[in-house]
């Protein structure tokens, strides 16, 4: 079992290492059909029955778009200095072209202003799957025009907010939208078609390069770069069907974005494995996809062990597991990252979402939700290692700031490190965001203050036990 140290953790990261939480638009934000905010696939997609394991859908969620300053304060009152948040397509531009809404955009300036405020930076993503409804009725990622369309939203959003934030990613995680939402479709929008999957990502891709162009061609100040989830993938077996087959799921995952986006071309097996389902590229596309990136970031959960005769099962040989149903392996995110470092001239590194979902339990206003801490912990030192090896990383960003609406799962999983009790929207520091904040507290001391934009966090004994 992981012994916490925070002594000894702190001392392993430099002073500018970013320490951060993440969360997304469509997970928290609710007001779904406020102030002019128009429905995303996944507004839509909640509506399919069956789709939702628990029926419900994110019209309310966390109300975090009526409650973003209190949110703000607990975010302040951890002590992160950079805050990972997405905007809502449909919530900036409702059709996804056309008119832009106003108090939509409204919205995000005043969460980037109130981020600067408290001293934290605001780290902005641009496509966290909430795409405009309008749009995939005109074939969505699969047409080639959204991808126009995808890059006048980065450059009304740079003319808005550019000038304030710290970095833009262009997507989170290609791969879930292109296979999850378009091979398995078991997330929005909910089509089951190979060859449109493979063209899904080739637009994701495409889109993410034209947009790192046009942004620079504008003066970006803001980092730039896309965020990837990736996992090192194992044989369930040495035998050479096994090994194989984890060659190939592990060009699906990982190389069939970290080529285009370094090398510039697609896999030459996954191509072969696609066959006349590989995506249609455009003379030049590959080129535009591998733009230099001034970050790359890293959503890592677990990791993934394949066997040639189906899937390996987890529950298998007494594996310790979260609430998902994910193994814990925190040495596989240390592999990862050092493969990276080796197989890529990758840049700085950031891991961008990290964290568990576990089964939580309110106790007399507090939630002992020990194993979240002991999850969090083992895989900061799993970074730890990785920088000791020598990869470029510079942050590390925990999943989640709140219990949220965990896509296809809805509320029924919890991430959050503070809890939410959906009926009164109260907020709840879990015991992990307590450890958080001391960890971080350490790290201050240790270093004498993280470079941090403005005012110091609260006091621990300010922080509110109930939130909001
Ligand atoms: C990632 C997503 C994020 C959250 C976590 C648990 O795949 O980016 O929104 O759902 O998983």
């Amino acid at each position: 079992m992981t012994e916490i140290d925070n002594a000894r953790l702190v001392a392993k990261f430099p002073a500018d290492f970013v320490w951060g939480v993440a969360t997304s638009s469509f997970q928290i934000e609710g007001g779904a059909r406020s102030d002019g905010k128009g429905l995303s696939i996944w507004d839509t997609f909640c509506a399919v029955p069956g789709a939702i394991a628990d029926h419900s859908n994110a019209d309310i969620a966390c109300d975090h778009y009526h409650r973003w300053e209190s949110d703000l304060d607990l975010i302040a009152g951890l002590g992160v200095n950079a805050y990972r948040f997405s905007v809502s397509w449909p919530r900036v531009r409702p059709s996804g072209s056309g008119n832009w809404n106003v108090k939509g955009l409204d919205f995000y300036d005043r969460l980037v202003d109130g981020l600067l405020h408290r001293g934290m930076q605001p780290y902005l993503t641009l496509n966290h799957w909430d795409l405009p409804a309008e749009l995939q009725a005109l074939g969505g990622w699969a047409a080639r025009d959204t991808v126009h369309r995808f890059v006048e939203y980065a450059l009304g959003l740079q003319a808005r907010l550019g000038d304030r934030v710290a970095s833009i990613t262009t997507h989170n995680e290609p791969w879930v939208m292109a296979t999850l939402g378009h091979e398995t479709g078991v997330f929005a929008p909910g089509i089951q078609d190979r060859a449109q999957a493979a063209q899904v990502s080739h637009h994701l891709l495409l889109s993410h390069g034209l947009v790192l162009q046009a942004l620079r061609a504008q003066g970006s100040s803001a980092k730039l770069g896309i965020v990837l989830n990736l996992a090192p993938i194992y044989p369930a077996t040495e035998s050479a069907a096994d090994r194989a087959k984890a060659r190939l799921e592990d060009g699906r995952l990982l190389r069939w974005y970290m080529d285009p986006l370094f090398h510039a071309q697609y896999p030459s097996d996954v191509l072969e494995f696609l066959g006349s389902d590989a995506p249609r590229v455009e003379l030049g596309d590959m080129q535009a996809i591998a733009q230099p990136m001034d970050f790359l970031g890293i959503n890592y959960y677990s990791r993934t062990v394949v066997s040639a005769g189906g899937d390996w099962d987890v529950h298998q040989g007494g594996l310790d597991i979260t609430d998902m149903g994910w193994e814990i392996y925190p040495q596989g995110l240390t592999e990862l990252l050092v493969r990276l470092h080796r197989d890529y001239p990758v840049p700085p590194l950031y891991v961008t979402e990290n964290g568990g979902a576990f089964k939580d339990e309110l106790l007399a206003g507090r939630v002992h939700d020990a194993q979240r801490t002991r999850y969090i912990y083992s895989h900061i030192e799993a970074v730890a290692a990785a920088m000791a090896a020598g990869v470029p990383m510079a942050g590390y960003m925990v999943w989640s700031l709140l219990d949220n609406f965990e896509w296809a799962s809805g509320y029924a999983k919890r991430f959050g490190i503070f809890r939410v009790e959906y009926e009164t929207q109260a907020r709840i520091p879990k015991d992990s965001a307590l450890w958080y904040r001391d960890f971080l507290s350490a790290q201050k001391a240790h270093r004498g203050g993280l470079r941090s934009l403005s005012k110091p966090a609260p006091k621990p004994a300010q922080m509110a036990i109930t939130g909001a």
